[in-house]
């Protein structure tokens, strides 16, 4: 309660977005739902003084996230193929599409791949930490290179949510054809969009569409810094239109993942096809480069 409220001084933790949403600064009410962040949460209860209303569901911890990071055996280390996906979730369901699905199908592609015998690059796997909190494991990861370690890595690969539940499949739009007013990726970005889209269209028959590459997820530090990068997406809160169920099937003006950061984030609620396809491509991409990152 307030009186509780005013003693500790602090509201909050889960930042969702690092968007406070839904709440007027200055206007004393409820803390959202969604989570807001402490210097949003701070601001919010000065200006609201005594009279804002906390939601107890969100408080201030310190806790301890690592990001585990494993690298085939064989292959040059001086051209790394890196592929990532975040393995945290959002503390309100068991986020099993976010990103359970992403690291579930690096995992695999990492198991196949450590025993080939004889990779030409070498594959570094990287399932994050707190990227639900901005980014943070990868983020420290690339900042902890040295600038010569950060020149090993020929590109990076990201795979957060692949088996959203009405599924589009969308690859990150490196060369911003598709996405308006969006920088391209760094050089080579562009390459590894063509690779995932050659794969998808060619091998799975299904057309993909480019989606957002300005950095809402790991491979956002990766870009800063100029390595190139891509990655797959199978959608969360955006909207199915009546053109997209026409090429995947699904349902047209519901989201493709309705329980993206909700409770419903669990093994029932995963499109185990769409999974699959990309999982495939997931495998494919990877493999082909740590076979070659020449074309
Ligand atoms: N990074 C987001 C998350 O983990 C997922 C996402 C990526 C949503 C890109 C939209 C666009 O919640
Ligand atoms: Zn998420
Ligand atoms: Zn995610
Ligand atoms: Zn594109």
């Amino acid at each position: 309660n307030a009186a509780a409220a005013g003693a500790i001084g602090v509201i909050v933790a889960n930042n969702i977005d690092g968007k406070l949403s839904g709440v007027t600064l200055g206007t004393p009410g409820v803390v959202p739902t969604g989570g807001v962040s402490k210097a949003d949460g701070d601001k919010l209860f000065a200006a609201a003084g005594q009279s804002v209303t906390l939601d107890l569901r969100y408080h201030e911890e310190q806790k301890v996230s690592r990001n585990v990071i494993a690298t085939t055996k064989t292959g040059r280390r001086d051209n790394l193929v890196f592929a990532g996906a975040h393995l945290d979730s959002v503390a309100n369901g068991a986020g099993i599409n976010d990103n359970g699905s992403g690291s579930a199908g690096l995992l695999e592609t990492a198991l196949q791949l450590g025993s080939s015998p004889k990779l030409n690059n070498a594959v570094r796997f990287g399932w994050w930490g707190a990227e639900e909190l901005g980014l943070i494991g990868s983020t420290k990861y690339v900042q902890s290179l040295t600038f010569e370690q950060q020149l090993d890595i020929a590109l990076y690969l990201n795979f957060d949510m692949i088996g959203s539940p009405n599924a589009a499949y969308f690859v990150y739009d490196g060369d911003n054809s598709d996405a308006v007013g969006e920088p391209a990726g760094p050089y080579g970005s562009a390459q590894i969009e063509k690779a995932f889209v050659d794969y998808l269209t060619v091998e799975k028959k299904v057309q993909v569409e480019g989606t957002d590459f300005s950095g809402r997820s790991d491979y956002g530090e990766f870009i800063k810094h100029g390595i190139p990068a891509g990655g797959l997406f199978t959608g969360a809160e955006g909207i199915k239109t009546p053109e997209q169920v026409a090429k995947w099937g699904g349902t047209a003006g519901v989201a493709y993942d309705p329980n993206y950061h909700g409770k419903g984030d669990n093994l029932g609620n995963i499109d185990r096809v769409a999974l699959d396809r990309n999982a495939d491509a997931l495998a494919w991409v990877t493999a082909s480069y740590a076979i070659s990152t020449e074309s």
